[in-house]
C-alpha cells in the first residue's frame, strides 16, 4: 500500500517546484541538499525529510539532478497532465482567474465560464466565453471538466457545490468564503486570501513589537 503524505509536506511541493524551475530556467544541472536549502530558506534536512516521502530521488555525494527531480514532483504533483477547468461566477475574480495564462503553463486550462448574469451572457474573456448557469449540464456532459472553480457568492456557494458534484465533478476550487463540505470522494481546495492576509499582518505586528524590544535594550 502507498504511504499517505502529510498535507503539510504535499503544500510544500508547489514550491519546490517553483525553484526548481528557476532553477532550470538558470541552467543549473545538479544541487545539493544544501544548496538547495540556502535558495529556499528550508533546513536541509527538511528537504532530505520532505523528498524521502517519495523514494529520495538524491543520490549520496551527488545532490539532486534539478531537471529529474523538476519532473518527478511535477509528476507527483499530477502538472504532467492537463486538467479542464470550469469557473462558476464570471465577476471580478473569475474573470482575473480567466485572464491569467500562466495557470495554462501548467496545464490548468479554463475551458469555461458560468454566471447567472444575463448583462454577461455572451461576453469573453481570452475567448473563453461566459455561459448562462441553465447551459451548464449540457456543458459538463459534453466536455471533460476535472475541476470547479467557485467565484461567486458565498450564499450560493453550497448549492452549486452540490449540484456540481452530481454533475460528477470530482473537484472543487473554492473561492467563496466559507469551508465546504462534501462527499469524502470530492476533493475541495479552499483559497482564502484572507487568511494569509491576516498571516502578513500577524507578523507585521509581531515584527513590530521584536522591534520595540531590540530598541528598549
Ligand atoms: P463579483 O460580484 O464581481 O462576482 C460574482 C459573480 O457571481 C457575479 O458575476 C454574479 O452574477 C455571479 N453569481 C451570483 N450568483 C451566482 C450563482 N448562483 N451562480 C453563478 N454565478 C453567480 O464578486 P468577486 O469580487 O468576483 O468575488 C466572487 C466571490 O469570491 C465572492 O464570494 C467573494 O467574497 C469571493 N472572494 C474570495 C477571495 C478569496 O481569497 N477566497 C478573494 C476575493 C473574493
Amino acid at each position: 500500500m502507498e504511504k499517505e503524505i502529510s498535507q503539510a509536506v504535499i503544500r510544500r511541493m508547489p514550491r519546490y517546484y517553483r525553484y526548481l524551475g528557476e532553477l532550470l530556467d538558470d541552467g543549473v544541472e545538479r544541487i545539493s541538499s544544501n544548496g538547495l536549502s540556502a535558495r529556499m530558506r528550508v533546513t536541509a534536512s527538511q528537504i532530505r525529510q520532505d523528498l524521502n516521502n517519495f523514494g529520495g530521488f538524491g543520490q549520496q555525494g551527488y545532490g539532486y539532478n534539478v531537471k529529474y527531480l523538476y519532473d518527478e514532483i511535477g509528476k507527483i504533483l499530477g502538472i504532467n497532465q492537463q486538467h479542464n477547468i470550469i469557473v462558476i461566477g464570471a465577476g471580478n475574480l473569475g474573470q482575473a482567474l480567466a485572464n491569467y495564462m500562466k495557470f495554462e503553463k501548467r496545464g490548468f486550462v479554463i475551458i469555461g465560464l458560468f454566471d447567472v448574469n444575463p448583462a454577461l451572457e455572451g461576453i469573453s474573456v481570452r475567448e473563453i466565453k461566459v455561459r448562462m448557469m441553465e447551459e451548464l449540464e449540457d456543458f459538463v456532459k459534453k466536455e471533460r471538466v476535472d475541476i470547479a472553480a467557485l467565484t461567486m457568492p458565498k450564499e450560493k456557494a453550497k448549492e452549486t457545490a452540490n449540484m456540481l458534484v452530481e454533475l460528477g465533478i470530482g473537484a472543487i476550487w473554492n473561492f467563496a468564503h466559507l469551508d465546504l463540505e462534501l462527499p469524502e470522494h470530492v476533493v475541495v481546495e479552499n483559497v482564502h486570501l484572507s487568511d494569509s492576509l491576516m498571516q502578513l499582518s500577524y507578523n507585521i505586528a509581531n515584527q513590530r513589537k521584536l522591534k520595540k524590544q531590540k530598541d528598549k535594550k
